[in-house]
């Protein structure tokens, strides 16, 4: 009896922990799109400051796997931690660039490393998702 309440209180730990993780992971990837989607507004609408406010929140999400190891969020090791490592620098790169061609009102190029920010965010879902 007691083995199968110290198995249950266990598992069920597990599945906290579990939960508690995968909310980190969501709520950082919420925070990703959003960021994301501000920016892209900003080009829409000639809205520099929604742009600036997109940034920082991408920064801030992007800030959050160089403590967190993303792979204590997933349940396969699909993912390497020097491929992290390499996406979480080309993201903070992309968008400093960005947010210097956006304060010279360099639009032209603040596409540019949209896209490539863009790029970083599909390169690590490819390599998560197998896609
Ligand atoms: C280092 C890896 C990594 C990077 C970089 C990354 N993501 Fe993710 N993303 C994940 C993981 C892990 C998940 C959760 C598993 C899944 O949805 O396949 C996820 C899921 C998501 C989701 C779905 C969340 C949900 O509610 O289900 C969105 C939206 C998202 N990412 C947006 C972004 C955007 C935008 C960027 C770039 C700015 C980005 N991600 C960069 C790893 C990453």
């Amino acid at each position: 009896m007691r083995k199968i309440v110290l198995s249950l209180i266990a598992s069920a730990t597990i599945v906290f922990a579990g939960n508690a993780v995968n909310k980190t992971v969501g709520s950082t990837m919420q925070l990703m799109h959003s960021g994301m989607n501000m920016i892209a507004e900003g080009f829409y609408y000639n809205d520099k400051e929604k742009m600036q406010e997109g940034i920082e929140v991408v920064e801030k999400a992007n800030d959050i796997f160089l403590t967190v190891d993303i792979k204590s969020f997933l349940n396969k090791k699909v993912i390497s931690s020097a491929a992290v490592k390499n996406i979480t620098s080309s993201i903070k790169d992309s968008i400093a660039k960005l947010k210097q061609d956006i304060d010279t009102s360099n639009i032209t190029k603040a596409g540019t490393d949209y896209g490539k920010v863009l790029d970083s965010c599909i390169a690590c879902h490819i390599i998560i998702r197998k896609w």
